[in-house]
């Protein structure tokens, strides 16, 4: 068995905020290089409380983190310069272009020969002709390209993606998942990825783990989760486990 690049064991965590909340509850899993794994959940399930411990902006109130076979909570710098991220509701300086804010991030990740890493990444999310724009003139789904692009810009092993295509149109998002696939292939790159777009689930990932309320209430391929509920679609499956 090859080892996993994320192995967690009994992650939780409460927030207490007027009332206590359990977002994450006693997660244990294992993902291995290569691999695509969908994070799929109601509202609310604790997708996003996950990631953000995975990257150690969050910090676990029980349980343990190892990324890359190290501990999360001792080896945090040797994990995050391998790791990258994105979200559709993550924000870079608006005044600033997209050039210039890839290069902030190039500088602060220590890329090497950073202005051609930049050219490839603006250029591989189809967003090179708007470099010179101010990002505050860029559209929702513009952005989430920039966002993209900056996740990829220190070839990460280890890519978390929260929602990356939530305000893509249909063909942005289609392309957009090819390209994914393509420097996943490519790189041999691990992605987990939240997202509640089905059919994109379906086409992305290997392996699917559904959250709820903090626990993974089923796992496995999207073809195995639709034979196993009997349901022609992953939509179908997602609202039969939602639903009770
Ligand atoms: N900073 C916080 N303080 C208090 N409660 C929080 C905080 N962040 C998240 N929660 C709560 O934790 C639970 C999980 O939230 P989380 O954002 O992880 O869900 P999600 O699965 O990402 O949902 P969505 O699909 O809506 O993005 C929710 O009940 C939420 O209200
Ligand atoms: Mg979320």
């Amino acid at each position: 068995m090859p080892e996993p690049i994320i192995k967690i064991k009994g992650l939780t965590k409460k927030f207490r905020d007027g009332q206590e909340t359990l977002a994450v509850d006693h997660l244990s899993f294992e993902i291995y290089s290569g691999e695509i794994v969908g994070l799929l959940g109601p509202n609310g399930a604790g997708k996003t409380t996950l990631i953000h411990m995975l990257l150690g902006v969050l910090l676990p109130t029980e349980g343990s983190i190892e990324i890359f076979g190290m501990d999360l909570s001792r080896s945090r710098e040797a994990i995050l310069s391998e790791t990258n991220f994105s979200s559709a509701y993550t924000m870079m300086p608006m005044s600033l272009t997209p050039f210039q804010n890839l290069n902030i991030f190039a500088r602060l990740y220590g890329v090497q020969q950073s202005r051609q890493k930049i050219e490839w990444a603006l250029k591989k999310m189809e967003i090179w002709d708007l470099r010179d724009r101010t990002t505050r003139g860029l559209s929702s789904g513009q952005i989430s390209r920039l966002n993209l692009a900056k996740a990829i810009l220190n070839d990460p092993k280890l890519l978390l993606l929260d929602e990356p295509t939530a305000s893509m149109d249909p063909d942005i998002a289609d392309k957009t998942r090819h390209i994914l696939k393509e420097i996943q292939r490519e790189r041999q790159m691990t992605i987990l990825y939240t997202s509640h777009n089905m059919v994109e689930v379906e086409t992305m990932a290997d392996r699917i783990l559904f959250l709820q309320k903090g626990k993974i209430v089923a796992e496995g391929s999207p073809q195995a989760l639709r034979s196993q509920f009997q349901k022609g679609t992953l939509e179908e499956v997602f609202l039969k486990i939602a639903r009770t």
